[in-house]
């Protein structure tokens, strides 16, 4: 076997490893929960891109006109000579605008935790860019402490659309912001995209879609534990569950038992009652207040904030604060 193969083998145990820590602990702790970047295997992966597209989920067509709009201004504000560097990057569509209206880009790096589609976006990015450098990097973007590439001085942009800083709890949102403006550097500047509170309904309905695809991307979570963990889940004793919850401003999404159960996962058994939830992933909504609160704790100044006429989703342009 050769060293590349005998790295990625570690590379795979390893990530198997963590991800059978990560379902016991989870499934051990009371309420359940599962952190959400599991959804996204190869197949969690092609499941986001097909959300992405139902009529219901109005996030990714309202962010990407915003973008469309709002591109060359990006550009202006970012200045010559930079190197975009995006946080869950997925299938770097969304990307593609910004790289279309930067000018001289030195290199795209994206970072994201699901390998086989990272590499694919990559393959498909250099094919289409073949004068730019594309350095993909599979990681956790919550425990990153240093970009692996070398971006020599070039000042960095980040980008962190698709309402991800939503996934992340309040607190996390913040971390996540603070080791960003770190990786990004005192010239840095991020691109972040947020979606906001709005009517309930519209909300509940992006996230229970009438075909059902939502409801796969959740499950789907069920189908790699038995996959990779040798897990015993039924996969038709389980729902999708998701609802808003005003208080918390918050969808919640759970996979939820429909009758009295047993799992069996690396040998251990854990019961479910009929109703038991299991959580699996929060997707936070914001206001203007909210942003401007989040970029703050973050040592971030806000520059710019663009939104759609219906003021479903924002794009907002955030500097490193001087001396933070
Ligand atoms: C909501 S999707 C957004 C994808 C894309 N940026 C877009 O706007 O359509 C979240 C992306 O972040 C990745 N992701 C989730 N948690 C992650 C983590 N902790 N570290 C790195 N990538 C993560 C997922 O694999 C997925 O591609």
């Amino acid at each position: 076997m050769n060293d590349v193969l005998r790295t990625l083998d570690r590379i795979e145990i390893s990530d198997r490893e963590e991800f059978e820590r990560a379902v016991l602990a989870g499934l051990s702790r009371t309420p359940r929960a599962i952190p959400p970047k599991y959804l996204y295997d190869a197949r969690g992966s092609e499941l986001f891109d097909a959300i992405c597209e139902l009529p219901e989920y109005y996030l990714t067509r309202t962010e990407t006109a915003i973008l469309t709009r709002c591109a060359a201004e990006l550009a202006r504000l970012a200045g010559p000579g930079c190197a975009l560097v995006e946080f869950g990057s997925g299938s770097s569509v969304k990307t593609r605008l910004l790289l279309d209206a930067m000018h001289e880009p030195v290199a795209y790096v994206p970072i994201d935790i699901s390998r086989q589609h990272l590499d694919a976006t990559a393959a498909r990015l250099r094919r289409d860019y073949p004068r730019l450098r594309v350095e993909p990097v599979c990681a956790d973007y919550m425990v990153l402490s240093a970009l692996p590439t070398d971006l020599g001085r070039s000042p960095r942009l980040g980008f962190f659309p698709g309402s991800t800083i939503g996934n992340l709890e309040p607190r996390d949102a913040t971390s996540f912001l603070r080791r960003a403006r770190t990786l990004l550097g005192d010239r840095g500047a991020l691109v972040l995209g947020v979606d906001l509170k709005k009517d309930p309904r519209r909300l509940h309905d992006a996230y229970n879609d009438s075909a059902g695809v939502t409801a796969a991307f959740t499950l789907n979570l069920l189908r790699r534990m038995n996959r990779e963990l040798g897990a015993t889940f039924d996969l038709g004793g389980f729902a999708h569950d998701a609802s808003y919850d005003p208080l918390e401003g918050r969808i919640e999404i759970y996979f939820r038992s429909l009758r009295p159960q047993t799992a069996t996962v690396a040998g251990r058994t854990f019961s479910f009652a009929e109703g038991e939830r299991v959580h699996t992933e929060f997707s936070y909504k914001y206001d203007e207040a909210g942003i401007a609160a989040l970029a703050r704790s973050a040592g971030f100044t806000i520059d710019k904030t663009w939104t759609d006429p219906d003021r479903l989703f924002a794009v907002v342009y955030l500097e490193a604060a001087p001396g933070n």
